[in-house]
Protein backbone atom coordinates (compact mmCIF):
# COMPACT_ATOMS: atom_id res chain seq x y z
CA UNK A 1 0.00 0.00 0.00
CA UNK A 2 1.11 4.01 -0.97
CA UNK A 3 1.63 5.67 2.18
CA UNK A 4 2.55 8.43 2.37
CA UNK A 5 6.52 9.49 3.86
CA UNK A 6 7.38 5.92 3.20
CA UNK A 7 9.39 4.70 0.53
CA UNK A 8 7.45 1.30 -0.47
CA UNK A 9 8.99 -1.00 -2.83
CA UNK A 10 7.97 -4.20 -4.51
CA UNK A 11 9.47 -7.33 -6.20
CA UNK A 12 13.41 -6.10 -6.03
CA UNK A 13 16.01 -6.41 -3.55
CA UNK A 14 17.82 -3.49 -1.71
CA UNK A 15 19.85 -2.54 -4.81
CA UNK A 16 16.36 -3.03 -6.92
CA UNK A 17 18.35 -5.50 -9.04
CA UNK A 18 15.81 -8.52 -8.78
CA UNK A 19 16.44 -9.57 -12.07
CA UNK A 20 18.89 -11.80 -12.99
CA UNK A 21 21.04 -8.60 -13.58
CA UNK A 22 24.90 -8.57 -14.00
CA UNK A 23 27.21 -8.34 -11.62
CA UNK A 24 25.17 -10.11 -9.04
CA UNK A 25 27.86 -12.70 -8.77
CA UNK A 26 28.42 -14.43 -5.38
CA UNK A 27 28.71 -12.82 -1.86
CA UNK A 28 30.48 -9.46 -2.33
CA UNK A 29 32.61 -8.09 0.56
CA UNK A 30 33.60 -5.06 -1.72
CA UNK A 31 31.82 -2.02 -1.58
CA UNK A 32 29.52 -0.94 -4.58
CA UNK A 33 29.61 2.72 -3.92
CA UNK A 34 27.82 4.48 -6.57
CA UNK A 35 29.84 6.27 -9.47
CA UNK A 36 29.43 8.87 -12.11
CA UNK A 37 26.27 9.58 -13.52
CA UNK A 38 25.73 12.58 -11.28
CA UNK A 39 23.87 14.41 -14.04
CA UNK A 40 21.33 12.04 -14.81
CA UNK A 41 20.83 11.54 -10.85
CA UNK A 42 20.31 15.35 -10.53
CA UNK A 43 17.58 15.20 -13.03
CA UNK A 44 16.21 11.94 -11.31
CA UNK A 45 16.37 13.55 -7.82
CA UNK A 46 14.85 17.43 -8.84
CA UNK A 47 12.02 15.55 -10.96
CA UNK A 48 11.29 13.70 -7.40
CA UNK A 49 11.99 16.57 -5.77
CA UNK A 50 9.00 18.81 -7.50
CA UNK A 51 7.33 15.96 -7.40
CA UNK A 52 7.02 16.42 -3.51
CA UNK A 53 5.95 19.86 -3.99
CA UNK A 54 3.12 18.90 -6.17
CA UNK A 55 3.84 18.85 -9.55
CA UNK A 56 3.56 15.84 -11.99
CA UNK A 57 6.40 13.99 -13.39
CA UNK A 58 7.15 11.69 -16.33
CA UNK A 59 10.82 9.90 -17.00
CA UNK A 60 12.08 7.11 -19.13
CA UNK A 61 14.93 5.54 -18.06
CA UNK A 62 17.13 3.87 -20.80
CA UNK A 63 20.39 1.55 -21.29
CA UNK A 64 21.34 -1.57 -22.12
CA UNK A 65 21.07 -4.39 -19.34
CA UNK A 66 24.01 -3.94 -16.37
CA UNK A 67 24.06 -0.19 -17.63
CA UNK A 68 22.68 0.81 -14.22
CA UNK A 69 19.16 1.45 -14.50
CA UNK A 70 17.51 0.31 -11.70
CA UNK A 71 20.72 1.60 -9.72
CA UNK A 72 19.76 4.95 -10.36
CA UNK A 73 16.17 4.88 -9.48
CA UNK A 74 17.86 3.07 -5.93
CA UNK A 75 20.11 6.09 -5.74
CA UNK A 76 17.72 8.69 -6.67
CA UNK A 77 14.67 7.59 -4.33
CA UNK A 78 16.98 6.55 -1.38
CA UNK A 79 18.00 9.74 0.41
CA UNK A 80 15.53 12.04 1.70
CA UNK A 81 14.76 14.24 -0.90
CA UNK A 82 11.46 12.49 -1.99
CA UNK A 83 10.78 11.84 2.05
CA UNK A 84 7.16 12.71 1.49
CA UNK A 85 6.57 11.18 -1.96
CA UNK A 86 4.92 7.70 -1.71
CA UNK A 87 6.68 5.32 -4.01
CA UNK A 88 5.00 2.05 -5.49
CA UNK A 89 7.55 0.21 -7.59
CA UNK A 90 6.93 -3.11 -10.43
CA UNK A 91 8.81 -4.57 -12.96
CA UNK A 92 7.78 -6.28 -16.23
CA UNK A 93 8.99 -9.83 -16.94
CA UNK A 94 10.16 -11.52 -20.10
CA UNK A 95 8.30 -14.24 -19.78
CA UNK A 96 5.30 -12.43 -18.75
CA UNK A 97 5.09 -10.53 -21.95
CA UNK A 98 1.44 -12.50 -22.67
CA UNK A 99 -0.37 -11.74 -19.20
CA UNK A 100 -2.42 -8.92 -19.32
CA UNK A 101 -1.38 -6.21 -16.07
CA UNK A 102 1.83 -8.01 -15.16
CA UNK A 103 3.69 -4.98 -14.00
CA UNK A 104 0.64 -2.54 -12.50
CA UNK A 105 -0.10 -5.74 -10.81
CA UNK A 106 3.37 -5.69 -9.22
CA UNK A 107 3.61 -1.95 -8.64
CA UNK A 108 -0.03 -1.33 -7.45
CA UNK A 109 -0.45 -4.95 -5.59
CA UNK A 110 -3.11 -5.96 -7.56
CA UNK A 111 -3.63 -9.66 -5.94
CA UNK A 112 -6.13 -11.34 -4.70
CA UNK A 113 -4.38 -11.99 -1.20
CA UNK A 114 -3.27 -8.44 -0.98
CA UNK A 115 -4.38 -6.78 2.25
CA UNK A 116 -6.42 -3.85 1.26
CA UNK A 117 -9.95 -4.85 -0.20
CA UNK A 118 -10.41 -3.06 -2.97
CA UNK A 119 -6.53 -4.09 -4.44
CA UNK A 120 -7.98 -7.58 -3.77
CA UNK A 121 -11.26 -6.88 -5.32
CA UNK A 122 -9.06 -5.27 -8.80
CA UNK A 123 -6.82 -8.58 -7.88
CA UNK A 124 -9.62 -10.77 -8.85
CA UNK A 125 -10.59 -9.10 -12.24
CA UNK A 126 -7.12 -9.18 -13.37
CA UNK A 127 -7.51 -12.67 -12.64
CA UNK A 128 -10.65 -12.85 -14.64
CA UNK A 129 -9.81 -10.68 -17.57
CA UNK A 130 -6.58 -12.65 -17.88
CA UNK A 131 -8.57 -15.40 -19.13
CA UNK A 132 -9.09 -15.26 -22.66
CA UNK A 133 -12.67 -15.59 -23.21
CA UNK A 134 -13.14 -12.07 -21.08
CA UNK A 135 -10.65 -10.03 -23.01
CA UNK A 136 -13.52 -7.52 -23.47
CA UNK A 137 -13.13 -7.07 -19.53
CA UNK A 138 -9.86 -5.52 -19.70
CA UNK A 139 -10.92 -2.27 -21.33
CA UNK A 140 -13.36 -1.73 -18.18
CA UNK A 141 -9.89 -2.60 -15.83
CA UNK A 142 -7.73 -0.14 -17.24
CA UNK A 143 -10.58 2.29 -16.06
CA UNK A 144 -10.23 0.93 -12.80
CA UNK A 145 -6.75 1.27 -12.72
CA UNK A 146 -6.57 4.97 -13.49
CA UNK A 147 -8.84 5.56 -10.69
CA UNK A 148 -6.99 3.18 -8.60
CA UNK A 149 -3.91 5.31 -8.86
CA UNK A 150 -6.14 8.79 -9.21
CA UNK A 151 -7.40 7.97 -5.47
CA UNK A 152 -3.60 7.42 -4.07
CA UNK A 153 -3.08 10.82 -5.68
CA UNK A 154 -5.03 12.39 -3.87
CA UNK A 155 -3.47 11.53 -0.42
CA UNK A 156 -0.46 13.22 -1.35
CA UNK A 157 2.48 12.63 -4.23
CA UNK A 158 3.05 9.27 -5.61
CA UNK A 159 5.87 8.06 -7.73
CA UNK A 160 5.51 4.91 -9.78
CA UNK A 161 8.46 2.99 -10.80
CA UNK A 162 7.72 0.61 -13.19
CA UNK A 163 11.05 -1.48 -14.19
CA UNK A 164 12.03 -2.84 -17.50
CA UNK A 165 9.22 -2.16 -19.98
CA UNK A 166 10.72 -3.07 -22.91
CA UNK A 167 8.52 -6.33 -21.49
CA UNK A 168 5.63 -4.83 -21.07
CA UNK A 169 2.49 -6.39 -22.07
CA UNK A 170 0.03 -4.60 -24.05
CA UNK A 171 -2.70 -4.21 -21.23
CA UNK A 172 -0.08 -2.58 -18.85
CA UNK A 173 1.37 -0.60 -22.02
CA UNK A 174 -2.56 0.41 -22.61
CA UNK A 175 -3.16 1.32 -18.46
CA UNK A 176 0.16 3.27 -18.27
CA UNK A 177 -0.74 4.94 -21.29
CA UNK A 178 -4.21 5.93 -19.94
CA UNK A 179 -2.78 7.14 -16.48
CA UNK A 180 -0.05 9.29 -18.50
CA UNK A 181 -2.92 11.00 -19.96
CA UNK A 182 -5.39 11.13 -17.78
CA UNK A 183 -3.94 12.00 -14.50
CA UNK A 184 -1.35 14.39 -16.25
CA UNK A 185 -2.46 17.29 -13.55
CA UNK A 186 -1.42 15.15 -10.44
CA UNK A 187 0.70 15.08 -8.60
CA UNK A 188 2.27 11.73 -10.00
CA UNK A 189 5.55 10.69 -11.09
CA UNK A 190 6.00 8.06 -13.44
CA UNK A 191 9.06 6.43 -13.89
CA UNK A 192 10.25 3.72 -16.22
CA UNK A 193 13.29 1.81 -17.21
CA UNK A 194 13.80 0.14 -20.23
CA UNK A 195 16.36 -0.82 -22.55
CA UNK A 196 17.27 1.27 -25.74
CA UNK A 197 15.62 -0.22 -28.67
CA UNK A 198 12.47 -1.89 -27.29
CA UNK A 199 11.69 -4.73 -29.81
CA UNK A 200 8.27 -5.11 -28.32
CA UNK A 201 5.69 -3.18 -29.98
CA UNK A 202 3.20 -2.59 -27.27
CA UNK A 203 6.41 -0.88 -25.13
CA UNK A 204 7.52 0.92 -28.66
CA UNK A 205 4.31 2.40 -28.37
CA UNK A 206 4.05 3.51 -24.97
CA UNK A 207 7.70 4.60 -25.21
CA UNK A 208 8.15 6.09 -28.66
CA UNK A 209 5.23 7.51 -30.18
CA UNK A 210 2.12 8.10 -27.85
CA UNK A 211 3.62 10.19 -24.84
CA UNK A 212 6.48 12.66 -26.47
CA UNK A 213 6.09 14.55 -23.06
CA UNK A 214 8.00 11.77 -21.19
CA UNK A 215 11.83 13.07 -20.37
CA UNK A 216 14.66 11.03 -21.30
CA UNK A 217 17.60 9.96 -19.50
CA UNK A 218 19.79 7.60 -21.40
CA UNK A 219 22.55 5.84 -19.98
CA UNK A 220 25.11 5.38 -21.94
CA UNK A 221 28.34 4.19 -20.96
CA UNK A 222 29.81 5.08 -17.87
CA UNK A 223 33.22 7.31 -18.65
CA UNK A 224 36.55 5.52 -17.65
CA UNK A 225 37.47 7.39 -14.39
CA UNK A 226 33.60 6.33 -13.39
CA UNK A 227 34.51 2.78 -14.01
CA UNK A 228 38.10 3.07 -12.48
CA UNK A 229 36.66 4.40 -9.61
CA UNK A 230 34.16 1.34 -9.58
CA UNK A 231 37.58 -1.02 -10.32
CA UNK A 232 38.93 0.70 -6.86
CA UNK A 233 35.63 0.58 -5.07
CA UNK A 234 35.16 -3.08 -5.72
CA UNK A 235 38.82 -4.11 -4.87
CA UNK A 236 40.42 -2.21 -3.02
CA UNK A 237 43.15 -1.06 -5.42
CA UNK A 238 44.26 1.14 -8.61
CA UNK A 239 43.52 -1.34 -12.05
CA UNK A 240 46.77 -2.23 -13.09
CA UNK A 241 47.42 -1.86 -16.85
CA UNK A 242 46.59 -5.59 -17.83
CA UNK A 243 43.48 -5.58 -15.12
CA UNK A 244 42.65 -2.22 -17.09
CA UNK A 245 42.65 -3.34 -20.39
CA UNK A 246 40.06 -6.35 -19.88
CA UNK A 247 37.90 -3.81 -17.90
CA UNK A 248 37.78 -1.68 -21.14
CA UNK A 249 36.31 -4.62 -22.63
CA UNK A 250 33.22 -3.96 -20.70
CA UNK A 251 32.92 -0.70 -22.81
CA UNK A 252 32.17 0.81 -19.54
CA UNK A 253 29.25 -1.14 -18.52
CA UNK A 254 28.86 -1.37 -14.42
CA UNK A 255 26.90 -3.96 -14.49
CA UNK A 256 29.58 -6.18 -16.78
CA UNK A 257 32.21 -4.37 -14.76
CA UNK A 258 31.32 -6.21 -11.56
CA UNK A 259 30.48 -9.37 -13.09
CA UNK A 260 34.29 -9.51 -14.55
CA UNK A 261 35.78 -8.82 -11.43
CA UNK A 262 33.66 -11.44 -9.47
CA UNK A 263 34.42 -13.67 -11.91
CA UNK A 264 37.79 -13.57 -11.62
CA UNK A 265 37.96 -12.79 -7.86
CA UNK A 266 36.13 -16.34 -7.53
CA UNK A 267 38.58 -17.81 -9.66
CA UNK A 268 41.44 -16.57 -7.59
CA UNK A 269 42.71 -14.41 -10.47
CA UNK A 270 42.18 -10.80 -8.59
CA UNK A 271 45.51 -10.35 -6.37
CA UNK A 272 45.47 -6.48 -4.87
CA UNK A 273 49.17 -5.73 -3.82
CA UNK A 274 49.55 -2.68 -1.93
CA UNK A 275 47.43 -0.05 -3.78
CA UNK A 276 47.56 -1.89 -7.39
CA UNK A 277 44.66 -4.67 -8.52
CA UNK A 278 46.05 -6.83 -10.81
CA UNK A 279 45.21 -9.90 -12.31
CA UNK A 280 47.23 -13.18 -13.86
CA UNK A 281 45.21 -13.31 -17.00
CA UNK A 282 44.23 -11.19 -20.02
CA UNK A 283 40.63 -13.57 -20.77
CA UNK A 284 37.58 -13.29 -19.28
CA UNK A 285 36.88 -15.62 -16.51
CA UNK A 286 34.45 -18.87 -17.51
CA UNK A 287 31.34 -17.44 -14.87
CA UNK A 288 31.25 -14.92 -17.67
CA UNK A 289 30.58 -16.82 -20.27
CA UNK A 290 27.35 -18.00 -18.55
CA UNK A 291 26.03 -14.68 -18.09
CA UNK A 292 26.72 -13.33 -21.81
CA UNK A 293 25.81 -16.69 -23.81
CA UNK A 294 22.48 -16.04 -21.41
CA UNK A 295 21.84 -12.39 -22.93
CA UNK A 296 22.77 -13.92 -26.58
CA UNK A 297 20.53 -16.96 -25.93
CA UNK A 298 17.62 -14.64 -26.08
CA UNK A 299 18.27 -13.77 -29.60
CA UNK A 300 17.00 -16.29 -32.65
CA UNK A 301 19.55 -19.00 -33.26
CA UNK A 302 20.44 -17.45 -36.67
CA UNK A 303 21.01 -14.22 -34.80
CA UNK A 304 23.36 -15.86 -32.99
CA UNK A 305 25.24 -17.69 -35.19
CA UNK A 306 25.94 -14.49 -36.79
CA UNK A 307 27.44 -12.78 -34.31
CA UNK A 308 29.70 -15.54 -33.37
CA UNK A 309 30.38 -15.26 -36.94
CA UNK A 310 31.02 -11.89 -36.33
CA UNK A 311 33.01 -12.10 -33.88
CA UNK A 312 35.46 -14.15 -35.44
CA UNK A 313 36.23 -11.63 -38.30
CA UNK A 314 36.80 -9.37 -35.74
CA UNK A 315 36.28 -5.46 -36.14
CA UNK A 316 34.50 -3.17 -37.78
CA UNK A 317 31.96 -5.12 -38.73
CA UNK A 318 31.35 -4.99 -42.81
CA UNK A 319 27.88 -6.73 -43.16
CA UNK A 320 29.14 -7.74 -47.11
CA UNK A 321 31.71 -9.78 -45.83
CA UNK A 322 29.35 -10.88 -43.30
CA UNK A 323 27.18 -12.25 -45.44
CA UNK A 324 29.91 -13.83 -47.41
CA UNK A 325 30.76 -15.97 -44.20
CA UNK A 326 27.53 -17.09 -43.39
CA UNK A 327 26.68 -17.54 -47.13
CA UNK A 328 23.26 -15.09 -47.19
CA UNK A 329 21.89 -12.19 -48.50
CA UNK A 330 22.85 -8.89 -47.19
CA UNK A 331 18.94 -7.90 -46.39
CA UNK A 332 18.71 -10.87 -44.28
CA UNK A 333 22.18 -9.92 -42.04
CA UNK A 334 20.97 -6.98 -41.95
CA UNK A 335 17.63 -8.15 -40.20
CA UNK A 336 19.64 -9.90 -37.95
CA UNK A 337 22.62 -7.18 -37.31
CA UNK A 338 19.16 -4.83 -36.18
CA UNK A 339 18.00 -7.49 -33.38
CA UNK A 340 21.77 -7.53 -31.87
CA UNK A 341 21.46 -3.81 -31.96
CA UNK A 342 18.25 -4.00 -29.98
CA UNK A 343 19.84 -6.57 -27.75
CA UNK A 344 22.45 -3.92 -26.87
CA UNK A 345 25.22 -6.26 -28.72
CA UNK A 346 25.91 -4.64 -31.61
CA UNK A 347 26.50 -0.84 -31.62
CA UNK A 348 27.46 1.90 -34.45
CA UNK A 349 30.04 4.27 -33.25
CA UNK A 350 30.66 7.13 -35.78
CA UNK A 351 29.07 5.33 -38.90
CA UNK A 352 30.97 1.97 -37.90
CA UNK A 353 28.85 -1.17 -37.03
CA UNK A 354 31.26 -3.39 -34.31
CA UNK A 355 30.56 -5.35 -30.31
CA UNK A 356 29.58 -3.21 -27.80
CA UNK A 357 31.80 -4.82 -25.84
CA UNK A 358 34.83 -6.34 -26.70
CA UNK A 359 34.52 -8.51 -23.60
CA UNK A 360 31.11 -10.12 -24.82
CA UNK A 361 32.97 -10.62 -28.35
CA UNK A 362 36.22 -12.60 -27.00
CA UNK A 363 33.44 -14.74 -25.41
CA UNK A 364 31.42 -15.07 -28.71
CA UNK A 365 34.83 -16.12 -30.38
CA UNK A 366 35.49 -18.75 -27.97
CA UNK A 367 31.95 -20.56 -29.23
CA UNK A 368 34.01 -21.75 -32.28
CA UNK A 369 36.92 -24.33 -32.68
CA UNK A 370 39.56 -22.54 -34.19
CA UNK A 371 39.82 -25.03 -36.99
CA UNK A 372 36.55 -23.80 -38.09
CA UNK A 373 37.04 -20.12 -37.53
CA UNK A 374 39.86 -19.89 -40.99
CA UNK A 375 36.70 -21.38 -42.89
CA UNK A 376 34.86 -17.87 -42.31
CA UNK A 377 37.89 -16.21 -43.28
CA UNK A 378 38.03 -18.45 -46.38
CA UNK A 379 35.27 -17.80 -47.88
CA UNK A 380 35.28 -13.83 -46.86
CA UNK A 381 38.73 -14.02 -48.73
CA UNK A 382 36.87 -15.57 -51.92
CA UNK A 383 34.40 -12.69 -51.64
CA UNK A 384 36.95 -10.19 -51.83
CA UNK A 385 38.70 -11.93 -54.70
CA UNK A 386 35.43 -11.61 -56.71
CA UNK A 387 34.98 -8.09 -55.40
CA UNK A 388 38.65 -7.40 -57.01
CA UNK A 389 39.90 -4.61 -55.05
CA UNK A 390 43.23 -2.39 -55.56
CA UNK A 391 46.63 -3.75 -53.92
CA UNK A 392 47.47 -0.79 -51.94
CA UNK A 393 49.33 -3.03 -49.32
CA UNK A 394 51.94 -4.21 -52.01
CA UNK A 395 54.32 -1.15 -51.71
CA UNK A 396 53.95 -0.82 -47.75
CA UNK A 397 54.34 -4.37 -47.56
CA UNK A 398 57.93 -4.60 -47.91
CA UNK A 399 58.46 -2.83 -44.82
CA UNK A 400 57.74 -6.05 -42.67
CA UNK A 401 60.20 -7.68 -41.50
CA UNK A 402 60.08 -11.78 -41.53
CA UNK A 403 58.63 -12.25 -37.95
CA UNK A 404 55.53 -9.39 -38.60
CA UNK A 405 55.14 -11.40 -42.13
CA UNK A 406 54.90 -14.72 -40.36
CA UNK A 407 52.27 -13.25 -37.96
CA UNK A 408 50.40 -11.30 -40.55
CA UNK A 409 50.20 -14.80 -43.00
CA UNK A 410 48.11 -16.80 -39.81
CA UNK A 411 46.47 -14.18 -38.66
CA UNK A 412 44.87 -14.04 -42.28
CA UNK A 413 44.37 -18.21 -41.65
CA UNK A 414 42.13 -17.29 -39.03
CA UNK A 415 44.34 -17.87 -36.08
CA UNK A 416 44.04 -16.50 -32.73
CA UNK A 417 46.91 -14.00 -31.14
CA UNK A 418 47.59 -16.98 -28.54
CA UNK A 419 47.60 -19.45 -31.71
CA UNK A 420 49.93 -18.18 -33.64
CA UNK A 421 51.69 -18.15 -30.20
CA UNK A 422 52.02 -21.73 -29.86
CA UNK A 423 52.83 -21.78 -34.16
CA UNK A 424 55.84 -19.65 -33.61
CA UNK A 425 56.88 -20.53 -30.40
CA UNK A 426 56.86 -17.04 -28.67
CA UNK A 427 54.26 -15.82 -26.22
CA UNK A 428 50.24 -14.45 -27.38
CA UNK A 429 51.85 -11.00 -26.39
CA UNK A 430 54.90 -10.91 -28.77
CA UNK A 431 52.58 -12.06 -31.43
CA UNK A 432 50.00 -8.39 -30.23
CA UNK A 433 53.46 -6.74 -30.36
CA UNK A 434 54.29 -7.49 -34.02
CA UNK A 435 50.71 -7.02 -35.16
CA UNK A 436 50.78 -3.67 -33.43
CA UNK A 437 53.61 -2.89 -35.36
CA UNK A 438 52.20 -4.73 -38.58
CA UNK A 439 49.19 -2.06 -38.51
CA UNK A 440 51.16 0.84 -37.52
CA UNK A 441 52.95 0.15 -40.68
CA UNK A 442 50.39 -0.57 -42.90
CA UNK A 443 48.26 2.33 -41.48
CA UNK A 444 45.28 -0.73 -40.38
CA UNK A 445 43.21 -0.96 -36.94
CA UNK A 446 42.08 -4.63 -37.44
CA UNK A 447 42.35 -7.98 -38.27
CA UNK A 448 39.58 -7.70 -40.89
CA UNK A 449 41.20 -4.45 -42.76
CA UNK A 450 44.78 -6.52 -43.21
CA UNK A 451 42.98 -9.66 -44.09
CA UNK A 452 40.76 -7.74 -46.84
CA UNK A 453 44.31 -5.83 -47.64
CA UNK A 454 46.63 -9.06 -47.78
CA UNK A 455 43.97 -10.90 -50.01
CA UNK A 456 43.27 -8.18 -52.42
CA UNK A 457 46.97 -7.73 -53.13
CA UNK A 458 46.78 -11.23 -53.83
CA UNK A 459 43.69 -10.98 -56.11
CA UNK A 460 45.82 -8.28 -57.95
CA UNK A 461 48.77 -10.36 -58.27
CA UNK A 462 46.81 -13.42 -59.13
CA UNK A 463 45.53 -11.50 -62.29
CA UNK A 464 47.34 -12.56 -65.43
CA UNK A 465 48.48 -8.60 -66.08
CA UNK A 466 49.30 -7.88 -62.70
CA UNK A 467 52.07 -11.12 -62.65
CA UNK A 468 55.94 -10.21 -61.40
CA UNK A 469 57.61 -8.34 -64.02
CA UNK A 470 54.03 -7.37 -65.63
CA UNK A 471 53.10 -5.03 -63.13
CA UNK A 472 54.53 -0.87 -62.73
CA UNK A 473 57.24 -1.72 -59.83
CA UNK A 474 57.85 -5.80 -60.81
CA UNK A 475 57.13 -6.01 -57.21
CA UNK A 476 54.52 -8.11 -55.25
CA UNK A 477 52.25 -9.31 -52.47
CA UNK A 478 53.79 -12.51 -52.24
CA UNK A 479 53.61 -13.87 -48.67
N1 LIG B 1 26.90 4.04 -11.40
C1 LIG B 1 27.11 2.88 -10.77
N2 LIG B 1 28.05 2.78 -9.80
C2 LIG B 1 28.28 1.61 -9.18
N3 LIG B 1 27.62 0.48 -9.43
C3 LIG B 1 26.67 0.51 -10.38
C4 LIG B 1 26.37 1.70 -11.10
N4 LIG B 1 25.38 1.45 -11.97
C5 LIG B 1 25.08 0.15 -11.81
N5 LIG B 1 25.84 -0.41 -10.85
C6 LIG B 1 25.79 -1.81 -10.44
O1 LIG B 1 25.82 -2.58 -11.64
C7 LIG B 1 24.92 -3.68 -11.54
C8 LIG B 1 23.90 -3.61 -12.67
O2 LIG B 1 23.10 -2.44 -12.50
P1 LIG B 1 21.51 -2.43 -12.70
O3 LIG B 1 21.01 -1.18 -12.11
O4 LIG B 1 20.92 -3.70 -12.20
O5 LIG B 1 21.43 -2.40 -14.28
P2 LIG B 1 20.11 -2.39 -15.19
O6 LIG B 1 18.93 -2.15 -14.32
O7 LIG B 1 20.35 -1.29 -16.16
O8 LIG B 1 20.09 -3.73 -15.86
C9 LIG B 1 24.30 -3.61 -10.16
O9 LIG B 1 25.06 -4.44 -9.31
C10 LIG B 1 24.47 -2.15 -9.78
O10 LIG B 1 24.54 -1.98 -8.38
MG1 LIG C 1 17.22 -3.31 -13.92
Amino acid sequence: MAVQGIVVQRGVGPRGVGAPALGQGSARAWSDAFQGRERELERLRCALHMLSQGDPARMLVLGETGSGKSRLLDEAVSNASPARVAILRGRALEFEMDRPFGVLVDALDLRVDSLDPHRAALGRLVLRARDPARAEERHNLVRRIVELVDSLCCTGPLALLLEDMQWTDVMSATAVGAILEALSERPLGVFMTSRKLPFNPAAHDLLERAHPEVERVELDALPSDAVNALVRSLTGGQPSPRLARLVTGAGGNPGLVITLLDGLRDDGMLTVMGETSDTDTTEPPASMHTVVMARVSRLPDRCQDLLIVAAVLGEPLEVAMLAAAVGRSVIEVLADLRQAMAAGIIAEVDGILGFRHELVRVILYKQIPASTRSIFHRRVDIALRIAGAGATVVERWQTLTKAEREVVRHVVAGLSNREIGQRLFVSARTVETHLSHVFAKLGMSSRVELTGAVVRAEAVRDRPADKPGASSNGKNGHI
